[in-house]
């Protein structure tokens, strides 16, 4: 069984079809860039997999969590195999990196023990391990998204949801978070990139989707010609 299928998914908002008889597989470990121009409808079919909202036809499979038979309240379950990083991702500002990261364990009541250890793993992960007690103020963009990264992966999850990530980082510095996923995606955590700006994929070997006019186009592998 792979990690996400998708099967003829269709989402609309009143006149608009955002998505229109969408196919999608995703296997584990994989890592995928879902490209397509601002309002293409990137966001929404991320919105779908989190299982924020269901498709109108068609049907959403997570981990075996099927969009049609899912209920309420196993959608956390689900959750916390998923990680999310969104383009604006806020930290708390008065809390520090560490602090940031262990919250959402805080308040599933994970031991403390095991939240040191998970944190710590995770922010080394990122590579800011020696900036654990550091406030957001004292770290740089790139820095407090690298924050965000570890906040998504501390529960471990097997699906990293990553809509826009870069978007408000400049190029450089956006091309050193995609090289952490590729990082983090060699550690055997499956990525799902949704991005506008083709310029930072184009070098990459990974598998690319495109969505255009509510279509799923090019499953093309990027830089192989
Ligand atoms: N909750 C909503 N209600 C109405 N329209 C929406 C809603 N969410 C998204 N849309 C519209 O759906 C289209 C796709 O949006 P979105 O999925 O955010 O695209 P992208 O992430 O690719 O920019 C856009 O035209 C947007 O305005
Ligand atoms: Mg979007």
């Amino acid at each position: 069984m792979s990690l996400l299928q998708i099967y003829n998914v269709s989402k609309r908002y009143e006149a608009l079809a955002v998505l229109d008889d969408i196919s999608l597989e995703i296997d584990r470990g994989e890592f995928v860039c879902l490209t397509g121009r601002t309002g293409s409808g990137k966001s929404t079919l991320m919105r779908l997999i989190y299982m924020e909202e269901r498709p109108d036809r068609g049907q959403v499979i997570v981990e075996g969590y099927s969009s049609e038979r899912i209920r309420r309240r196993e959608i956390p379950a689900l959750r916390r195999k998923i990680g999310v990083l969104f383009q604006d991702f806020k930290l708390l500002r008065e809390r520090t990196a560490y602090e940031n990261v262990s919250f959402a364990l805080h308040v599933t009541g994970t031991p403390r023990r095991e939240v040191r250890k998970r944190v710590t793993r995770a922010l080394t992960r990122v590579g800011l391990g020696h900036k654990r007690d550091a406030f957001p103020r004292e770290l740089s963009g790139g820095e407090q998204q690298r924050v965000a990264l570890a906040r998504a992966l501390v529960n471990e999850p097997i699906l990293l949801l990553a809509d826009e990530p870069t978007g408000n980082l400049d190029i450089e510095v956006g091309q050193g978070i995609t090289e952490l996923f590729q990082q983090v995606n060699y550690q055997g955590t499956a990525v799902l990139m949704a991005t506008h700006n083709l310029g930072l994929i184009e070098n990459m070997r990974i598998r690319r989707v495109h969505l255009a006019d509510g279509r799923l186009t090019g499953d093309i592998e990027s830089g192989s010609e």
